[in-house]
Formats: structure tokens, C-alpha cells, sequence
């Protein structure tokens, strides 16, 4: 520090100088680490505003990934256009190339350039867009979209979600966007910025903060392509929703249906790290118990409540959430309490058995 110092008279006691010297470099050394640490953490996570956004829009025109909050769950967004692009979302997911994505469109006007357009489609978009509910449709001959987006499939997978902020991006990019879930391929979907921080970090260059999604279960997937309309994952726009709208009933396929499920539908598609005990009313001591309603059993090491209120909404805003809480290696198992099957609660238990899948254990009941 004072080395340009040339009189024996300001020369500071070496050790004095040492010590000073160490000192400041243990204190530079410990501010760098505290600042560029929180930087390295927190650098690609950006609170929406309508500069983060055309920050996010400027990114994907590059062809770059940015994830973004929608009302079901965070999306890990590309120009859905650009091959390149959407390959990077296959890549970072570490996604069977057979699985399809989503394409997030701002309107019916930018759906129609996209797909064949029926009067099924329309009907569905007038009542539930924007919405939690994908329509899946003929490619249009001329569709710019990607062909790996539909895994080389004959239709697109389209929705329009409620979320403003998700619209202004697809507006500002002036492209539609390929945008699966922002999770690892077979984990929880991400409800939260920081979930998407945590599951895929510094692989994408760009988070917008949006908060929690209100819906936090994905969207209902419908196949409209044919004559008969069919389910292909149940979500928080309900079958029977449908059915009354369209007056008509609508096929909802079961795991072992056979070739038409949708391809994220395999059994082990949602999996926490722990094995789940779905309906469980007594909970083992070493396990964390994943409760419903005011009744809940003694004995589990930690508890989370879904909705004291039974209220099935707040649990499909709860589930992903609350299942990364309890995945933790303090505890042998996540146990489960019984979920009613009617509306919301047959999305939420077809997302619990996905997730127990493979699980060494077993069910309480099989009910
Ligand atoms: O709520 C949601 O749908 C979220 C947000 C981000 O929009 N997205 C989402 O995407 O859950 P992803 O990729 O994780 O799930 C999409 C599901 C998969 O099961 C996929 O197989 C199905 O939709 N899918 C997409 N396009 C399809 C197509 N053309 N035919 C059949 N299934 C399709
Ligand atoms: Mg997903």
C-alpha cells in the first residue's frame, strides 16, 4: 500500500503493513465473494417490469431461452420458429426428443397463422382463452414453426395464457413461443422463480420474476385435430367443463390407452427425489405428510396442508410447491393424504400418481 513511499520516516512498521495488507485483502476478498456471490445467484432472475421484458424479448429474438411466469406454472421459453432455439429447450431439459411443446401464442389471430383452425377450436378459445387450455391442432402447411416442437407429429399443442405478462413477451417478440415447463425433464413443474433458479440455474440466461403462479397446475391438453375431441392431460379447465360446452362427451385416455396419449403423460413424468405413500391416514414418524382438510392425522415428522378448507383450487396452487418442501433427505418417504377424485382433484391425483410412480412405497388402499 504505501510501497512508493521512498523516506525511512513514512515507511509503516513492516509487519504492521503485512498484517494491514492481509487484513484489507481477507476484507476485499470476503466483499467480492458476498457481492459477486449474490450476483452469481441472483443475476438471472429479473422482477418483471416492462423493461425486463423487452430485455427477455431481445434475448429471444437471439434465439436465447428465457423462462417466464404463466397462470399454471413457469415456462421455459423460445422463438417456437427458430430450430436452434428450441433445440437448446430439449437440451437444457434433458427432454425425450418425443415429447412435444407447448406453443404460447397472444391471440386467435396468431393461432390461426399456426394451425388448421376448426370451429371446435374456436368455440374453446371464445370460453377459455386466455387460459389454462391447450388446443392441439393440425400444422398449418406453411406453419413457421419448428417441426422438432411437435416432434415431427402431424399438430401443435397451442394456448394463450391468462398471465398479462406472458402475452406482453409473446407480443413484444412478435413470435409465438415454444415453452414447455421450466423443470428438468421428469421433475416437478416450477411454480416459483426460484424453483426455476434452482432447477435449471445458470443454463438459462434469463428468469422473469412474476411471483407465484395463482393456477399452479399445467393446462389441460385437449386433441381437437380429429372428430372426436379427446383429453390428453387433465388440468384446471375440467372434462366436464368441456363436455358441457361443446355438448358433445368428450374421450379422456388413460395411461394405458395406447398410442394417442399425450407423450408427457408417461407414469413416472412428475417424480420428487422421495418415494410418495398416497392415501395415508397414518403417517409413519420419519416421513413428511402432504395433508387435505381439517382432519389431519398425528405422527408424521412434518406436515404441509394443501387446504385446511378442502378447497381443491388453493391444493392445485399448493401441490408442486409444497411437494419440493417435503423432498428433502431428513425424511424416508412424502405420505400423502386421500385427495377427493371430482373436478380439480382428479388433475391434482393424476399428477400424485405420476409422481409416486416407481416409488418403492406402496399405497395405503388402491382406492
Ligand atoms: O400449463 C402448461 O401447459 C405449461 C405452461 C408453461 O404453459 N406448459 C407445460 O408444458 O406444461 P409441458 O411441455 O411440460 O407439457 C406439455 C404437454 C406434454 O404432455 C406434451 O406431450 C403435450 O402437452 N403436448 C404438446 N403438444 C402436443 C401435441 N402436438 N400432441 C399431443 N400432446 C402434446
Ligand atoms: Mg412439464
Amino acid at each position: 500500500m504505501f510501497r512508493h513511499c521512498s523516506t525511512s520516516a513514512c515507511q509503516p512498521d513492516p509487519r504492521a503493513d503485512r498484517n494491514q495488507a492481509n487484513a484489507f485483502s481477507a476484507g476485499l476478498v470476503w466483499k467480492l465473494f458476498l457481492v459477486c456471490g449474490s450476483k452469481v445467484l441472483s443475476m438471472n432472475i429479473r422482477k418483471i417490469s416492462d423493461a425486463a421484458i423487452e430485455e427477455a424479448a431481445a434475448l429471444l429474438r437471439l434465439g436465447r431461452l428465457v423462462a417466464f411466469p404463466t397462470e399454471t406454472v413457469y415456462g421455459l421459453g423460445a422463438d417456437a420458429s427458430n430450430d436452434m432455439a428450441v433445440a437448446e429447450i430439449f437440451a437444457v431439459k434433458n427432454r425425450p426428443q418425443f415429447n412435444p411443446l407447448i406453443v404460447h401464442v397472444d391471440g386467435i389471430d396468431m393461432a390461426r397463422r399456426l394451425v388448421i383452425w376448426n370451429a371446435t377450436a374456436d368455440k374453446l378459445a371464445r370460453t377459455f382463452w386466455p387460459g389454462p387450455l391447450t388446443l392441439v391442432l393440425p400444422r398449418f402447411p406453411g406453419s413457421p414453426v419448428s417441426l422438432l416442437v411437435g416432434a415431427g407429429g402431424p399438430t401443435l399443442g397451442l394456448r394463450m395464457p391468462s398471465d398479462i405478462n406472458a402475452r406482453k413477451l409473446i407480443s413484444a417478440t412478435g413470435f409465438a413461443l415454444a415453452a414447455p415447463s421450466a423443470n428438468r425433464s421428469g421433475r416437478v413443474s416450477p411454480t416459483t422463480a426460484q424453483h426455476v433458479h434452482e432447477e435449471l440455474g445458470r443454463d438459462v440466461p434469463l428468469i422473469l420474476d412474476g411471483g407465484m403462479c395463482p393456477v399452479g397446475i399445467e393446462s389441460t391438453v385437449i386433441d381437437i385435430s380429429a372428430e372426436t375431441a379427446v383429453l390428453l392431460r387433465p388440468g384446471f379447465v375440467t372434462q366436464e367443463q368441456i363436455e358441457n360446452l361443446l355438448g358433445c362427451e368428450v374421450i379422456a385416455k388413460g395411461d394405458d390407452s395406447g398410442a394417442c396419449q399425450s407423450p408427457g403423460r408417461t407414469p413416472s413424468h412428475y417424480a420428487p427425489t422421495l418415494p410418495l405413500r398416497l392415501n395415508v391416514m397414518e403417517p409413519r414418524a420419519d416421513e413428511a405428510l402432504l395433508a387435505f382438510g381439517i382432519h389431519v392425522p398425528p405422527g408424521a415428522k412434518m406436515v404441509i396442508n394443501l387446504s385446511e378448507a378442502s378447497d381443491l383450487k388453493l391444493a392445485a396452487a399448493r401441490l408442486f410447491a409444497s411437494l419440493r418442501l417435503l423432498d428433502k433427505p431428513e425424511f424416508t418417504a412424502i405420505a400423502v393424504m386421500p385427495i377427493p377424485h371430482d373436478g380439480l382433484g382428479a388433475a391434482i391425483n393424476d399428477r400424485l400418481m405420476r409422481a409416486a410412480h416407481g416409488s418403492t412405497a406402496l399405497a395405503e388402499s388402491a382406492c
